[in-house]
Parts: structure tokens; C-alpha cells; sequence
């Protein structure tokens, strides 16, 4: 299946999903919205794919941000729309069952920073910068940004970035926990295969359990805790929960089967 605005390569287990609008730096229109949707849609329960990579196309970007020329035109019904497709998509991205990584290869700005912040992992190159410049256009984040950013790097800063628009750089973002690791860029893709190729030698439950009860400490409706206790009952008696134990006293590699 191919899409208007993405790119797809899946390679074994990893499926690395590239926003393709490089004449607008990756910028997010309703259409690369869609796209990411239906991919997501198509991988859900697609057992040959256990965990995913999101980039943008070019040497230069990420993705810049929503689109800026989808924004002039929106009225109070529109943007409306715009806030709650975006935020329902990111949100989806962060509830995914199978790991997302995103390699920030470039400006993440705007929506850009906010769909590397809703991926559960983030890999950034040396010429990744982040930033949320929305105060620079008269408006706000829509996809989430006033929300993660202060959960991922703290109040302070999060408020500080927001009411500038300052762009920070990859090392900064390092500091600041908003990135896992920094790489040259020609290392990003690698090192994004190897930490995602790491995880995916784990069990896809187990992976899918810790994320769901991570996720639940920040949804105001759920017991982060209870969701812990739920989910660590299940792992225990899980095939994968009794094989890694197992494995372990007989001294032995556990063979996962995600179940
Ligand atoms: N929406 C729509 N188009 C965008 C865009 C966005 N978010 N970001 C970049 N583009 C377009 C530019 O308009 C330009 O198009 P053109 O060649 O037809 O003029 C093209 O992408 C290249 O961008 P350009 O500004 O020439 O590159 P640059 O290297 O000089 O600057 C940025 C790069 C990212 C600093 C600059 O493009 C920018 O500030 N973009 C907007 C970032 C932003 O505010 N994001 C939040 C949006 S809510």
C-alpha cells in the first residue's frame, strides 16, 4: 500500500514510516494527518511488524511543523477540527502497542516537536533542533505541545521554550531530557535500528505492558498503579512471563513469542 505523504520500508520486524513533503520541510497538512492514521490503522494488529521508526525525508528536517498555509485559512469551526484530529492522532501514537521511535533528523518544530514528543522513544542528529515557535505566528500549540513538553522536560523550561519560540539544539535537548540520544546524522538511522532492534528481542508483551501502565500514570482517568498491578499479574502468567523466568534459572536465552 503506498500513501500520498509518507514512505514505507519495513525491513524484518521494523517498519520505518518517512513524512515525505520535503519541499515544505515535512510540514504536516491534513493529508500527511490521514496518511499517519491509516498507517497506524493498517500495523495495529499486523503481528510482522513489532515496532516502528518515524523520520522525515531530506537531510534538513524532521518535520516543521503543522502546515503553516492550512493555518491561515482556518475558522473557529475548522480549527476546531485541526486541534482534536491532531491531538486524537498523537494521542493514538503514544497509546500504540508497539514501540515508536522517532529519528529527528532535523527541525522538529512545532507539530514537528509534538509528534517526536507523542513517539515513545527519540533519536536526534547532531543538526536536530526543537522548539515550539507558535508564539512567533500569534497562536498556540494545538497537537499537544503545551501538555508533553512541561511532562517530558519539566515546567520551567517547557513555559520558558513556549513563550519565546526559541529553538533549542539537539544537545540542549539531550540535556534537558526531551531526546534519548544524539548521533551524527549518519549514524541516526543505525543507531535508531539498533535501539529499536534491542527492544524487539524482549517480549512484545511485556513492551506493550510496561507502556500501557507508563501511559496510565499520565491520563487523569486511570490508576497508574492499579494499572501496574494489573498488567504485572499478567506478565507473571504469561507464556513470556513464565519463559523468562524459566530461561533464567536454567541459565538459558528465553524464547520469546509475545504471548
Ligand atoms: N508550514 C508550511 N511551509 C513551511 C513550513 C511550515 N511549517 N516550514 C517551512 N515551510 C516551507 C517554507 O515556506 C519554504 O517554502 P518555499 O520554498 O515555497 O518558500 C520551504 O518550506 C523551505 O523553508 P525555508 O523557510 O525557506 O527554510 P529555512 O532553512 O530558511 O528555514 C525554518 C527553516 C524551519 C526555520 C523555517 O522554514 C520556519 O521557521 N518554518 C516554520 C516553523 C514553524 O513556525 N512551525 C510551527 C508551525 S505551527
Amino acid at each position: 500500500m503506498s500513501y500520498h505523504t509518507l514512505l514505507t520500508d519495513q525491513q524484518n520486524d521494523i517498519l520505518t514510516i518517512t513524512v515525505n513533503r520535503p519541499e515544505v520541510l515535512n510540514a504536516l497538512n491534513k493529508n500527511v494527518l490521514m496518511d499517519l492514521h491509516e498507517v497506524l490503522t493498517r500495523y495495529y494488529e499486523d503481528t510482522s511488524v513489532r515496532g516502528i521508526i518515524l523520520t522525515g525525508s531530506g537531510a534538513k528536517s524532521f518535520v516543521a511543523g503543522a502546515d503553516i498555509a492550512e493555518i491561515t485559512t482556518l475558522d473557529a469551526e475548522t480549527a476546531m477540527l485541526f486541534s482534536t484530529t491532531g491531538q486524537k492522532l498523537f494521542d493514538a501514537i503514544e497509546q500504540y502497542p508497539k514501540p515508536i521511535l522517532a529519528a529527528v533528523n532535523g527541525f522538529a518544530l512545532g507539530g514537528g516537536c509534538e509528534l517526536a514528543m507523542a513517539c515513545h522513544l527519540r533519536v536526534a542528529s547532531e543538526n536536530a533542533s526543537f522548539g515550539q515557535p507558535e508564539i512567533n505566528l500569534g497562536i498556540i500549540p494545538g497537537y499537544g505541545g503545551t501538555q508533553r513538553l512541561p511532562r517530558l522536560i519539566g515546567k520551567t523550561k517547557a513555559v520558558e521554550l513556549l513563550l519565546t519560540g526559541d529553538r533549542i539544539s539537539a544537545e540542549e535537548a539531550l540535556a534537558l531530557g526531551l531526546v534519548n540520544k544524539v548521533v551524527s546524522a549518519k549514524h541516526l538511522m543505525e543507531t535508531a535500528n539498533e535501539m529499536m532492534q534491542k527492544i524487539l528481542t524482549k517480549s512484545s508483551l511485556a513492551i506493550r505492558y510496561i507502556m500501557d501502565a507508563v501511559n496510565a500514570h499520565y491520563d487523569p482517568t486511570r490508576d497508574g498503579y492499579g494499572t501496574e498491578i494489573h498488567n504485572f499479574v499478567h506478565s507473571c502468567i504469561s507464556d513470556d512471563g513464565r519463559e523468562g523466568t524459566q530461561a533464567f534459572v536454567e541459565k538459558r536465552k528465553p524464547t520469546f513469542t509475545g504471548k
